[in-house]
């Protein structure tokens, strides 16, 4: 099983939280009914979902590499306006779009600057968010500085200092570089409340998303250190709930086909 592979796994770590950015996102992108929308590595559709229950889109097309996520997309969503295919952002290209929109995936993309290029020859609005590794993405810093407690020589799998350019001024130099006008950028912050330890700690043991592969990696006995360090930081409430935040920043632009 590779990084993203089993789409249930994956929305129990990361997908749900992403469900939420979205919704705000759109509110924040407050876009006309009937248009046609992409949704670059839509994943298990947490973004391509949220379009149809709340943007009134004429089609949504999702595109991602994991045939895994792909499935569980089409598996998910029965709705007629939409479609997934298996395709990276490097095979964009052939067709025009609305709005094209991408959650949570442009720090994945090897040549980030190719997909902006491409999302602008083919959209009208450009938008895309990505969490605040380095900082108020919660549940991954938590993991990261226990991390780098217990296995001090992987420091730099930390995605905080992997990703540097997801801040806001990161990601308007990277749309502006790519030709894009009226780049605007904000912050979507949401709740991510686990109901116990376990319910934090399980979705790190699937293997799904950058941290939970790092730590499928490691010896058992590293596994459980990192464990025991996370249970004795994390605030918990006395009915065993830990209540943490997660930060996003989005970031928009115009492109030439929308002037
Ligand atoms: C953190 S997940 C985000 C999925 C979904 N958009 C969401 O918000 O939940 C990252 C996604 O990026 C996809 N991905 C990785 N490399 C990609 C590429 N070169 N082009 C498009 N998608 C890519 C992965 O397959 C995965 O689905």
């Amino acid at each position: 099983m590779n990084e993203w592979s089993s789409g249930e796994i994956y929305e129990s770590y990361v997908g749900r939280w992403s469900r939420l950015v979205a919704a705000e996102f759109l509110s924040w992108l407050d876009q006309p009914e009937g248009l046609r929308w992409l949704d670059v590595g839509c994943g298990t559709g947490a973004l391509s979902s949220t379009i149809l229950r709340t943007a009134a889109p004429a089609e949504v097309v999702g595109v991602d590499p994991s045939a895994g996520f792909v499935e569980y997309a089409r598996g998910t969503i029965d709705d007629d306006r939409a479609r997934f295919e298996v395709r990276s952002a490097a095979d964009l290209g052939d067709e025009s779009f609305d709005v094209v929109v991408s959650g949570l995936v442009l720090n994945f993309i090897p040549d980030r600057q190719d997909a902006l290029r491409r999302m602008h020859a083919i959209g009208g609005t450009v938008a895309v968010y990505v969490w605040d590794y380095s900082d108020g993405m919660e549940l991954m810093k938590y993991f990261w500085d226990a991390a780098a407690e217990i296995k001090p020589e992987d420091s730099d799998q930390d995605e905080g200092l992997r990703f540097p350019f997801c801040t806001p001024a990161g990601l308007e130099a990277l749309f502006t570089e790519a030709g894009f006008a009226d780049v605007t950028t904000r912050s979507i912050v949401v709740p991510t409340v686990f109901e116990s330890f376990d319910a934090y700690w399980k979705p790190f043991l699937g293997g799904q998303g950058v941290a939970p592969a790092y730590l499928r990696s490691l010896a058992e006995s590293d596994q459980d250190a990192i464990r025991d360090l996370l249970r004795e930081r994390l605030r918990t409430a006395s009915d065993g709930s830990i209540s943490l935040t997660a930060r996003a920043y989005a970031v928009r632009g115009r492109a030439a086909a929308a002037e």
